[in-house]
């Protein structure tokens, strides 16, 4: 018998191909709505594998339900979404998408990063509005990049595929990290620093840290607080590990220059988030990892990972690797 899989989202075909190969499978039909709970927590009693989204939670409530399960292939590097401590103790084996997303990802955080000092997005809504009556020496005028200070939080795939295109703006940078990373420090150039010194000494800093007990609200009122007056800030890792209150209250008293957001304390931002009202901030949908090649390849990369899980073969990437020692 074929194992059971559910998909809880329409995926490439490339990637559905893989699994209908090997498997059974059901997809939840819709692009733009995620699956609600009551039909995952149908769904999950008869599967063996679940292909899951950023948007599942997958916690203590629904692993009680899914008495077959064996693995979860998250189709997104980040796992915040998973209770992996319960997946464990049940001997689920969880697997995530890193590596194919980090130069995309990077991408975009560099994309906020211009956007917020140079006041891209609300130049062009200047622009549509009609509010263009002439070329003016110091309308609409940003930060500049080249030269700046760059701080980046979290220096793993994404931190150091970001400072790598630092160097092309003769920027200095620094980096706050768990662990130190000489070899990097020598061979890219940068600085390791704690949080407050990198806060303190950045133009720029951008967040790239996984969401984790440790790392939620990691930005608060303190560290703002010790941001210069002209910085901009950068989060294209998750929104709970910067306070968006704080940075709410940041932005609008001009205690930060700006920020450019990809993610949310909750995703979708709500209609009456503060944040929709200040200029000095850039919003994107969660669009990080958005290419069409990278998110082909990722969801490919889950459909291998969900089937080498259900055939007894290590996946190649593997969140919890305890499950098979
Ligand atoms: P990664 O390679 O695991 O890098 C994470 C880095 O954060 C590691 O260097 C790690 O330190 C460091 N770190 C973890 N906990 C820390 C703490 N408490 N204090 C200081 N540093 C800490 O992950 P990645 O592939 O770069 O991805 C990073 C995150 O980006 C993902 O978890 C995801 O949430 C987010 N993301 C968002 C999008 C998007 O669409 N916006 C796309 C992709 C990823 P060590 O070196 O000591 O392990
Ligand atoms: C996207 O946010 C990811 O974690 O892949
Ligand atoms: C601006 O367009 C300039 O020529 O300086």
């Amino acid at each position: 018998m074929k194992p059971k899989v559910y998909i809880t989202r329409i995926i490439p075909e490339e990637a559905l191909n893989v699994i209908a190969e090997h498997c059974e499978y059901e997809v939840w039909p819709r692009e733009t709505q995620a699956v609600p709970r009551p039909v995952l927590e149908e769904k999950i009693r008869a599967a063996d594998g679940l292909y899951s989204m950023l948007t599942d939670r997958i916690d203590k409530p629904l692993l009680d339900m899914a008495p077959c399960l064996k693995a979860v292939s998250n189709m997104a590097v980040g796992f915040d979404n998973i209770d992996v401590d319960e997946c464990t103790a049940r001997g689920i084996l969880v697997c995530n998408t890193p590596g194919v997303l980090t130069e995309t990802t990077a991408d975009l955080a560099w994309a906020l990063l211009m956007a917020a000092a140079r006041r891209i997005t609300e130049s062009e809504r200047f622009l549509r509005e009609n509010k263009w009556t002439t070329w003016s020496p110091m309308l609409l005028t940003g930060i500049d990049v080249y030269g700046a200070t760059l701080g980046i939080v979290g220096f793993g795939r994404i931190g150091q595929a970001v400072a790598r295109r630092a160097k092309g703006f003769g920027m200095r940078v620094l980096y706050y990290n768990r662990t130190a990373k000489p070899d990097l420090e020598a061979s890219m150039g940068v600085q390791r620093a704690t949080l407050d010194e990198l806060l303190k000494a950045s133009d720029f800093v951008s967040v790239h840290v996984p969401l984790t007990d440790e790392t939620r609200g990691m930005i608060g009122p303190r560290e703002l607080a010790l941001m210069k007056p002209t910085a901009v800030l950068v989060n294209a890792a998750r929104g709970q590990v910067v306070d968006e209150q704080a940075l709410c209250r940041a932005l609008k008293e001009k205690q930060i220059f700006a920020a450019g957001l990809d993610v949310f304390q909750e995703e979708p931002l709500p209609p009456d988030s503060p944040l929709r009202e200040l200029d000095n901030v850039v919003l994107l949908p969660h669009i990080g990892s958005a290419s069409v090649a990278t998110r082909t390849k990722m969801a490919i990369m889950a459909a291998r990972h969900l089937i080498q899980a259900l055939r007894g073969e290590r996946p190649e990437h593997i969140v919890n690797p305890e499950v098979l020692a």
